[in-house]
């Protein structure tokens, strides 16, 4: 077999076979396939797409080049879930201990932010003491002790698509379905879980731009996902405005409690109560509208935030700011944005609002840097509110006040004002 013949092939449109995937991504791994080939398999690959079973074919291949996770003694209790990426994506921090609080097993492996999205392990950072490198036997035995363990990717996972994404981020070759599709199922499939709950944005502020595209993404991680044996929901979301009314990462745990004790912004509050209801409902088995009333019972009883205390708490983190969340609005500096004319909100571009976060410390924009964990952006106004002249549209929160000059300069393109009130955003799209 010839990388070359293989790469010939996709980019005449035909169909690759089991063994020439696995032919291009193991000799990938082992130096004997270069970059410069394997990119131009990736264009091929984004000029003529791949079908169901080469799709499957790839994600096999690189899941199978490291590490995977057995969870098979939770059954079929084991969840979890993944959200496509987004500015203000606080939801594993709320779904999470709902559903850990319901009886599910929530083994979860979450990232590190970079750029413009947040990730959810610096947003538990942000609580002193907390541990996100657990060894293996800790992480398992606290999913089987209390039903909840978050930790930082400490295995080697799928490291095939770590190589293949750095070189699609160079290439412009990230934005294909197939590559998405695969990349990410294959990272979650190597973690365990029997069911997955996929948050599939779409939007501005996220890959997929346009509904009919974040369903084709959602097609294709469900049909592999279910050729691997797990079941898969997924929920098309909007990502034109940023979720909920906080972004930074003590900010983001701030408005998690706020959810979890039955005072969230509508629209963070409603998505995750389908997410975890979605999870739910294909975990335990019940039927989606029984599923629904657990959740918010969950939520309504304080089940679900004393999970969050005992989860944070079981990983060394400290809970004093779980019982009084005004805590985490502390940082030094504090000062409010302000609306320059009088309008009605028609746009708020969510990866402006992220830069402008991360311009105030809550974000890197390179890998190494350090986060300010008190950083961020207080939304004060929602997409289609009116604003007058001078009314505060932010609070901007940091530990360096030299910061807000370059921020606000960032919020001046993200906020768009419209004389006519703009038609109301859907929030979900549809379950599949
Ligand atoms: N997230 C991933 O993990 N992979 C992609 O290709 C895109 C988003």
């Amino acid at each position: 077999m010839r990388i070359y013949d293989i790469i010939y092939k996709k980019r005449m449109g035909k169909t690759l076979t089991k063994e020439e995937i696995e032919f291009a991504i193991n000799g990938y791994m082992s130096g004997d396939v270069a970059d410069y080939q394997i990119s131009a398999l990736l264009m091929a690959i984004c000029f003529n797409s791949m079908n169901e079973q080469e799709i499957f074919y790839l994600t096999d291949a690189m899941m199978r080049s490291g590490d995977t996770v057995d969870l098979s003694r939770f059954g079929n209790l084991s969840v979890d879930k993944h959200s496509t990426g987004g500015v203000g994506d606080k939801t594993t921090l709320i779904v999470a201990p709902i559903v850990a609080s319901l009886g599910c097993k929530v083994a979860k492996m979450s990232g590190r932010g970079l750029g413009h999205t947040g990730g959810t392990v610096d947003k538990l950072e942000s609580l002193n003491g907390y541990r996100s490198s657990l060894s293996s036997n800790e992480f398992l035995g606290q999913v089987e002790k209390i039903g909840i363990a978050v930790t930082g990717q400490s295995g080697n996972f799928a490291p095939a698509d770590k190589k293949l994404y750095a070189l699609r981020d160079v290439t412009a070759t990230v934005d294909s379905i197939p590559l998405i599709a695969s990349s990410i199922m294959s990272k979650k499939l190597a973690s365990g879980a029997h069911s997955i709950v996929l948050d599939v944005k779409c939007g501005s502020g996220a890959f997929m731009k346009n509904e009919a595209d974040a369903k084709a993404l959602a097609s294709a991680m469900i049909d592999i996902g279910n050729k691997f044996g797990r079941r898969v929901r997924a929920l098309i979301t909007n990502m034109d405005v940023p979720l909920g009314n906080f972004v930074g990462n003590s900010l983001e745990v701030y408005e998690a409690v706020q959810v979890l004790s039955g005072m969230g912004e509508a629209n963070l509050t409603e998505l995750c109560i389908s997410l975890a209801s979605n999870i739910v409902s294909i975990s335990l088995g019940v039927d989606i509208d029984k599923a629904r009333e657990m959740v918010e019972d969950s939520i309504s009883s304080g089940l679900a935030l004393n999970k969050m205390k005992e989860w944070i708490n079981a990983q060394g983190g400290d809970i004093s700011p779980l019982n009084e969340p005004d805590l985490l609005l502390g940082a030094k500096f504090k000062k409010e944005y302000k609306a320059k004319s009088s309008g009605y909100i028609s746009k708020i571009n969510a990866e402006c609002v992220g830069i402008a976060s991360m311009l105030l410390g809550a974000g890197r924009a390179k890998k190494d840097d350090i986060i300010d964990y008190s950083a961020g952006i207080e939304l004060k106004c929602c997409y289609s509110d009116y604003v007058n002249q001078g009314d505060t549209v932010c609070v901007l929160y940091t530990s360096n006040d030299s910061l807000f000059n370059a921020c606000e300069k960032k919020l001046d393109e993200a906020f768009s004002l419209s004389e006519a009130k703009p038609e109301s955003n859907t929030l979900i799209y549809d379950t599949l």
